[in-house]
């Protein structure tokens, strides 16, 4: 079926190079104004002035987007939104003055997810995640990257990722799913008689060639972070990541440097993620290599952290920078990716068009998928978000609102 999506305000099309934006390029987000964009099936046919493509597609249905600015569908590249309970008292005690870390090192944080999400069978994870993962949906976003990593033992692990299987099937989203075995050291692996290098022992030689045998993930992740996973920990994993025939990223360099931006440089990391930390040489790596620098402002702002990732100096130095929700129970429970955009200008002072840019084409780009989503033109997906605004600066604007009126993904209704 042919469809021409008409009387929009203004399109943002984002569109360009099939692969992340850098840089200067960040700056270009292609606004047609009163522009239109046809589709055929599952693509992108064509965009361009209204005006013009009214007479060349005068049979298609029409979709009216009644002034409405249409976007690329909104590609959230980092959530952990597999797990079971919320965690709303640490958010108070971080209020009274004790840290992320402190709060972990008690079996707080991630363990205590962890803990919770063990005892929850795989239908219970299923139900909770999808009236979560559809208001997701309700804020833009059309591609979603969900990573497991509160189970930390084989079979909770696998769990988790059936779950995600299962809502790739049940839901109109395009999921991307990422194995994060290493999201922590578990407790019993912290006292004798168990080690630590046990657990690395274990995700190296069972779960992650049992997740790959399954098809379970197309990416592995791991939290390299000083009281985390160590560098050389980081590099066993995801060589054995790797070499098993998944794509790499990283949780680096969030709470202090420690090299890890430059690890996944070296070791051509799709993406290395937060870098709120990030040193001087790690902008520099990540500038010279093609792995894109994904920040995570909502992060920061929930923790209460003054330090926002050094967006201005990442685009400085020619990296391509993407946008990300990290939607998880502890750092980062929010639903609202435009308001990762918010935080983008008013905190990383990106300019809307950058925003705009990372939350689409570079996010697509950090899942290895900037040749069939993120931009709007001919030969890419049909994935387009409408919004309530006159205007895309709106959208950064009306912080915390909710302007998206509907959305598709392969040209089917994703959000309406
Ligand atoms: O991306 N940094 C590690 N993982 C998550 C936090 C997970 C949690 O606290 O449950 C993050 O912020
Ligand atoms: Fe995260």
């Amino acid at each position: 079926m042919t469809r021409l999506f008409v009387n929009a305000s203004q399109v943002v099309t984002c569109a360009g190079p099939a692969r992340a934006r850098r840089g200067a390029e960040m700056a270009d987000a292609g606004f047609i104004p009163n522009g239109a964009v046809a589709t055929e099936g599952e693509h992108i046919v064509a965009v361009g002035p209204q005006v013009e493509l009214e007479a060349q597609y005068a049979t298609a249905e029409r979709v009216d987007c009644a002034r409405g600015v249409l976007t690329p569908g909104l590609v959230d590249s980092h959530t952990h939104g597999i797990f079971g309970k919320p965690r709303h008292e640490e958010q108070e005690l971080r209020a009274s003055g004790l840290g992320y870390m402190e709060i972990a090192k008690r079996g707080g944080g991630i363990h205590s997810s962890v803990r919770d999400l063990r005892q929850r069978p795989e239908d219970e994870l299923f139900e909770l995640a999808t009236p979560r993962i559809r208001r997701i949906l309700a804020h833009g976003v059309t591609t979603l990257e969900l990573k497991s990593g509160y189970g930390l033992s084989l079979e909770d692990e696998l769990k988790s990722l059936r779950v995600i299987r299962r809502l790739q099937e049940a839901l109109p989203v395009r999921i991307v799913p990422t194995f994060l075995g290493a999201h922590e050291i578990p407790l019993e692996y912290r006292a004798a008689p168990r080690t630590r290098d046990e657990y690395v022992a274990l995700l190296i030689h069972e779960m992650i060639p049992r997740v790959a045998a399954e098809g379970l993930a197309q990416f592995a992740d791991i939290f390299c972070e000083p009281g985390v996973y160590t560098l050389d920990e980081s590099r066993q994993v995801l060589g054995a990541a790797r070499a098993h025939g998944l794509a790499l990223k990283l949780h680096a360099d969030e709470l202090e440097p420690s090299g890890a931006a430059e690890l996944a440089a070296e070791l051509g990391a799709t993406s290395a993620d937060h870098l709120a930390a990030i040193s001087e040489g790690g902008i520099k790596a990540l500038a010279a290599s093609q792995t894109v620098a994904t920040l995570l402002p909502g992060t920061m702002m929930f923790l209460g952290r003054s330090r926002q990732a050094p967006a201005r100096a990442l685009i400085a130095a020619g990296a391509a920078v993407a946008l990300a929700s990290d939607f998880n129970p502890g750092t980062s429970p929010t639903v609202n990716f435009p308001l990762m955009l918010t935080l983008a200008v008013s905190q990383l002072h990106m300019s809307v068009a950058e925003a705009v840019v990372a939350a689409t084409v570079n996010g697509a780009a950090a899942l290895g998928l900037a040749t069939k989503t993120g931009q709007l033109a001919p030969g890419f997906s049909a994935d387009l978000a409408l919004y309530e605004i006159e205007d895309i600066r709106e959208l950064p604007y009306w912080y915390g609102d909710h302007r998206c009126v509907r959305s598709w993904v392969r040209g089917n209704a994703c959000h309406s």
